[in-house]
C-alpha cells in the first residue's frame, strides 16, 4: 500500500514539474532549417544567403553582407568606417575581431580644442577633420584570410553587380536622403554624386563604388590601403582639410581580440571587448541583476525597469571613466568584473527609491539617440555564427563623400573624449582613458554578441543606437531568456534606456503606461517626457530546441531575415 502511495506521489510530482517547466516561446519570426542572415536591408541579407548557398561559410557571408550594406545601406554600411565582429565556430571555439577606426598619426589630445581650451563645435563630427583611419576593408580581409572558404572575387561578384545594376530606394531611405541633403551638400561644397535627390522607388546605381570594390576584390587589403585607392583617398581627405595620410592607411591593422565571456544563470555570453565598451558593460549589468528573480517581476514591469536602470547607471559610470583602447590604457577588468566589486556597487540599491547619478558621479548632459550604425547576424549550415556591428558613427558619417571612390567617410573621431567631462554626440562623457592619441582607437558602445545555453548556440544579436546599443542588446537577451518571448517578439518589444548621465530614463513611444511612469517619478526617477525616440534596431537569430533558426528582424527599419 505504502509503495503505491509513494508511486502515486512521485507520479504527481513529476507531472507537476513537467507541466510547470516553461515551454519555449513559439517562434513568430521567420523560421528556417539550416542557415540565416538578418541585416538592415533585404538586398544584403539576400547576397549573404546567396554566398551561403554557394557553399560559403558564415565568414564568407560576412564579407558579402558587409560589402552589400555599403551599396544598399550607405547610411551606415561602409568602406570608410569600421566595426567589430564576434564569432562562434560550430565546435564552440569563440573569438573577436576589432576593425575599429584609429586616430591618424598627426592626432593629438587637444586637436579639437580652441586656444581657450574649449571644444570647437562640429570639428569632430562634420567633414574631413572628423575622419578616423577606416578599418572595414582590413577587417573583412582578416576574416577572409583566417576563415574564408570561397575566393574573394566570387564573394564580391554579386555585390559589384548590385552596385552596377542599382538598388531600389525604399521609403525610409528616401526620407533619410531628404533629411540629410542639406548637410551632405554643405560638407561637400555643394557638389556630390551621391543620389540625395532620389525618391522612393527610384533605382540608384553606384559605378564609382563598383570600381573601388573591384580593386579590393582583386588586390585584397592592398586594393584599399595601398596604391591608387589609398592615394586618391588620402589626397581627397587632405584637400578637404583632414588629416589622413597614405602612411596612416598603410599602417592600419585589424586586431584579433579575446572576447568578454561571462555566465548569466545558465547562459554563457560572448561579447565584444575593449576598445568597445559593449561586452564589459553588459557583463556588469547582467551580473548586477543576476541575484534577482527578474522573470517574476514581469516584462517591462516597474521593478524590472528599476533593477535594470540601476544596474545600467552604475555600469555606464564605470564605462565612461575606466574604458578606452586597451593598447593605450590599462583597464582594471579583473576588478570591474569581479563578483565582490559588483555586489558592492549594488549595495545601496533599493526598490523604494532611485539612486541619484550625482551620488555616483557629477555632470549633466543630453542624450542623443540615433540609428546610424548597423548590425547583422549570420548562422551557416555547419552552425558557425557571426555577429557584426559596423558603423560610420553618425548618419552618413562625417557626410564627406568621395565621388571618385563612391563612399562616405566616418566621423568616428567624435567617439573620443575631446575634453574630459565634455559630452560627445551621444551625451557620453569620457575621461583620460578615452583621450585622443596618435594611432589610438576611440571607445565604442558596439556590442555584437553571441549567447550559448547549456553549451549550445542560442542567440546571435546586436544593434545600432550609439550609447543605447548596450542596453538594447541586454534587454533583447533578457526578453527571450527571462520573459520567454520569441526572437521576433524580443526584438519588437518596447525598450528603455539609462546611461548614468544624464540622469534620465528614456522610454520608446509605445508600451509604457502613464501610470508606470508616474510611479517611477514618485520614486525619484527622472523621466524623459518630451522625447520618446526609437531605441536601437536589433537584428538577431535564435536557435530553437529542434535546431531550426528563428530570425528577429527589427520592424523599426527595413530589416529583413532571409534563410533556407
Ligand atoms: O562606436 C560607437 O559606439 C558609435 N560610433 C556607434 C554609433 C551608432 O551606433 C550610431 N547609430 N546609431
Amino acid at each position: 500500500m505504502n509503495s503505491i502511495k509513494t508511486y502515486l506521489l512521485t507520479f504527481l510530482l513529476i507531472t507537476l514539474f513537467v507541466n510547470c517547466k516553461r515551454q519555449p516561446a513559439v517562434p513568430t519570426g521567420l523560421v528556417t532549417e539550416k542557415a540565416m542572415v538578418v541585416s538592415a536591408r533585404e538586398e544584403a541579407s539576400k547576397i549573404g544567403v546567396e554566398i551561403l548557398k554557394k557553399g560559403g561559410n558564415a565568414f564568407d557571408a560576412m564579407v558579402a553582407t558587409e560589402m552589400a550594406l555599403v551599396v544598399a545601406y550607405p547610411f551606415a554600411g561602409n568602406l570608410g568606417g569600421g566595426g567589430f565582429m564576434v564569432y562562434r565556430m560550430a565546435d564552440g571555439d569563440v573569438g573577436a575581431l576589432d576593425y575599429r577606426e584609429k586616430a591618424p598619426l598627426s592626432a593629438h589630445k587637444d586637436m579639437y580644442l580652441d586656444s581657450l581650451g574649449n571644444v570647437i563645435p562640429d570639428m569632430s563630427t562634420k567633414g574631413a577633420t572628423a575622419v578616423g583611419v577606416p578599418g572595414t576593408v582590413a577587417g573583412i580581409m582578416e576574416v577572409h584570410e583566417k576563415f574564408g572558404s570561397l575566393p574573394l572575387e566570387e564573394i564580391f561578384e554579386p555585390v559589384i553587380a548590385l552596385a552596377e545594376k542599382g538598388i531600389v530606394v525604399t521609403e525610409n531611405q528616401a526620407a533619410r536622403f531628404e533629411n540629410y541633403k542639406d548637410l551632405i551638400l554643405q560638407v561637400n561644397d555643394s557638389v556630390t554624386t551621391f543620389p540625395i535627390g532620389c525618391k522612393a522607388g527610384d533605382i540608384v546605381k553606384y559605378p564609382a563604388l563598383a570600381r573601388t570594390m573591384r580593386l579590393i576584390a582583386k588586390n585584397g587589403r592592398d586594393g584599399f590601403y595601398k596604391g591608387e585607392t589609398a592615394k586618391t583617398l588620402s589626397a581627397f581627405i587632405q584637400e578637404k582639410g583632414g588629416y589622413i595620410t597614405e602612411e596612416d592607411l598603410e599602417k592600419y591593422e585589424a586586431k584579433w581580440r579575446q572576447p568578454i565571456i561571462f555566465n548569466y544563470k545558465d547562459l554563457r555570453i560572448v561579447s565584444m571587448s575593449p576598445p568597445s565598451s559593449g561586452g564589459v558593460t553588459i557583463n556588469q549589468i547582467f551580473k548586477m541583476i543576476e541575484p534577482y528573480e527578474l522573470a517574476k517581476f514581469g516584462h517591462n514591469s516597474e521593478k524590472a525597469i528599476q533593477l535594470f536602470t540601476e544596474a545600467s547607471r552604475r555600469a555606464y559610470a564605470d564605462r565612461n571613466y575606466y574604458l578606452g583602447d586597451p593598447d593605450f590604457t590599462s583597464i582594471p577588468l579583473d576588478v570591474l568584473l569581479s563578483k565582490s566589486y559588483l555586489e558592492g556597487r549594488m549595495e545601496n540599491f533599493t526598490f523604494e527609491t532611485a539612486t541619484k547619478s550625482s551620488e555616483v558621479a557629477h555632470g549633466s548632459v543630453e542624450i542623443v539617440e540615433s540609428m546610424e550604425t548597423t548590425h547583422y547576424s549570420i548562422v551557416d549550415e555547419q552552425g558557425n555564427a557571426v555577429s557584426v556591428t559596423t558603423t560610420l558613427n553618425g548618419a552618413y558619417g562625417s557626410k564627406l563623400y568621395c565621388d571618385e571612390l563612391g563612399f562616405f567617410l566616418n566621423n568616428e573621431m567624435d567617439d573620443f573624449s575631446a575634453k574630459a567631462g565634455v559630452a560627445n554626440m551621444f551625451g557620453l562623457i569620457g575621461a583620460e582613458a578615452n583621450s585622443i592619441a596618435p594611432e589610438k582607437r576611440m571607445l565604442s558602445s558596439m556590442t555584437p554578441t553571441i549567447v550559448e545555453k547549456e553549451g549550445q548556440l542560442y542567440m546571435v544579436v546586436g544593434t545600432p543606437g550609439g550609447s543605447t546599443i548596450i542596453t538594447a542588446v541586454a534587454q533583447t537577451i533578457l526578453n527571450a531568456y527571462e520573459f520567454n518571448l520569441s526572437m521576433q517578439e524580443a526584438v519588437n518589444a518596447p525598450r528603455f534606456h539609462h546611461q548614468w548621465l544624464p540622469d534620465v530614463v528614456v522610454f520608446e513611444p509605445q508600451g509604457f503606461s502613464a501610470d508606470l511612469k508616474e510611479n517611477l517619478k514618485a520614486k525619484g526617477y527622472f523621466i524623459n517626457e518630451e522625447r520618446t525616440p526609437i531605441i536601437g534596431k536589433v537584428d538577431a537569430i535564435r536557435v530553437l530546441e529542434d535546431g531550426t533558426l528563428e530570425g528577429g528582424a527589427d520592424k523599426r527599419g527595413d530589416d529583413t531575415a532571409i534563410g533556407y
